[in-house]
């Protein structure tokens, strides 16, 4: 089918009379994009809101604080030695956009010291060499970026000498980017004749490794298990060999770490069961009478609260890496230019992007251990500037275990 029929049959008039204003060799770079468009994925865009259908949902057994103690030595032997084996690799996730923290560069070159520079990145890279101190190894560390950051991101880890991590362990690759619409399905375009294209959700990140050749790098070098975490949590423990020893000693394709739920109501995904399958599901998909079910202990059975700190059993991943997991349909502030050629910032939600999530990915792993950690020592995400979840509350907590800033 030509474009122009693929364009029409798409509700795409507007793109039509844009091009209609291009000389040919724009007009062909414009097409050579079109061709590459996921129209199945754009037309979700007329059904934002469909929820997903969820099976029958029951609670998950995972490891409270308490177990965790208990077997703690037993853990730590484990974990301690599949780091040793390089066995584990870190999976950094900073292909996001950080729209909401609103500064120009990656995410984590956001600076959040004090008296003196303290970079998110830097902070990760700390709490990742703790473990490599203790270990007395080095973990390989994968960065994904995206084509919006991905050079920034680089060049950044370079001028900062990789805040001292072993430059030959890192590895970066960049994650796909999907196009984007305005509210009425029109694709949206960062100049004249280039969509506006932005990076297509977390959940791409193993497909994306793989096209990049780094599963089969880290395969080779004999890497079993991926710790994938976000950007944004700075007090987060990486690689952290408890908690691969528990997954690897429960026999599970993946595990999460988890904060116990505050209250029935807090607004956090909870890991738990669908048709027996592990599953996350947020707040707002629990019934009132599920939010508040509780064990006779008094605990919340719905409580394990997923802070994005997950491990995946390499294995296992290969043989679920062909399967599709849903898109999401995001609205977004979409910076593009008008059918006039002026660049429109805009201050609200003016579009929609296309996004995979990685809690997605969980289901089809089949198992998955939840993890409890303390919150107040391994959760502090930034995703604002100020108010909740934010540089101010993720200063506080660093002070609080001890991070100078
Ligand atoms: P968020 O959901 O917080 O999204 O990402 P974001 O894009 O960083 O921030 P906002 O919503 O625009 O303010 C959670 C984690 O997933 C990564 C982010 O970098 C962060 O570590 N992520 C998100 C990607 O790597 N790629 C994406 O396409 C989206």
């Amino acid at each position: 089918m030509d474009i122009q029929t693929i364009l029409i049959r798409n509700g795409q008039n507007k793109l039509l009379e844009r091009m209609k204003k291009l000389n040919e060799n724009e007009r062909k770079e414009l097409t050579a994009q079109l061709e590459s468009v996921d129209w199945e994925t754009i037309q979700l865009w007329k059904k934002p809101f469909d929820e997903i259908q969820k099976g029958e949902i029951k609670p998950i057994e995972g490891l409270k604080l308490r177990d965790i103690a208990a077997k703690k030595e037993e853990f730590l032997r484990a974990g301690v030695s599949a780091v040793k084996a390089g066995k584990v690799a870190a999976v950094l996730l900073a292909g996001g956009m950080g729209t909401r923290l609103g500064s120009d560069m990656p995410k984590g070159a956001y600076n959040i010291g004090v008296t003196k520079p303290l970079y998110i990145f830097e902070q990760l890279i700390r709490n990742l060499q703790v473990v490599c101190n203790d270990c007395d190894a080095v973990v390989p560390l994968y960065i994904m970026t995206s084509e919006q950051n991905d050079k920034t991101t680089r060049t950044f880890f370079n001028e900062h000498n990789y805040f001292g991590y072993p430059k030959d362990s890192v590895r970066f690759f960049m994650q796909e980017t999907a196009a984007c619409v305005d509210f009425e399905g029109n694709l949206l375009f960062e100049s004249g004749n280039r969509l506006a294209l932005s990076p297509n959700g977390n959940g791409g990140w193993y497909s994306s490794m793989e096209r990049a050749g780094l599963v089969d790098e880290a395969k080779k070098k004999g890497v079993e298990w991926f710790n994938v975490f976000a950007v944004d949590n700075v007090l987060q423990h990486i690689a952290d060999p408890a908690f691969v020893g528990a997954a690897i000693l429960n026999g599970t394709a993946s595990a999460a770490k988890v904060v116990c739920k505050a209250n029935p109501h807090e607004k956090v995904g909870v890991l738990c069961l669908e048709d027996g399958l592990p599953s996350v599901i947020e707040y707002y998909e629990l019934s009132e009478e599920m939010a508040n079910l509780r064990a006779k202990n008094g605990e919340l059975l719905y409580t394990y609260g997923v802070i994005l700190n997950y491990l995946f059993r390499l294995d296992k991943l290969e043989q679920i890496a062909k399967q599709k997991i849903p898109v999401h349909v995001v609205k977004k502030k979409i910076t593009h230019v008008d059918e006039n050629g002026n660049v429109v910032k805009p201050e609200t939600e003016n579009g929609y992007k296309f996004e995979t999530l990685i809690l997605d990915m969980i289901r089809l792993m089949g198992s998955c251990l939840p993890y409890e950690v303390v919150r107040e020592k391994e959760f502090a995400p930034i995703k604002n500037q100020t108010g909740v979840d934010s540089v101010d509350t993720a200063r506080v907590l660093l002070q609080k275990n001890g991070v100078e800033l």
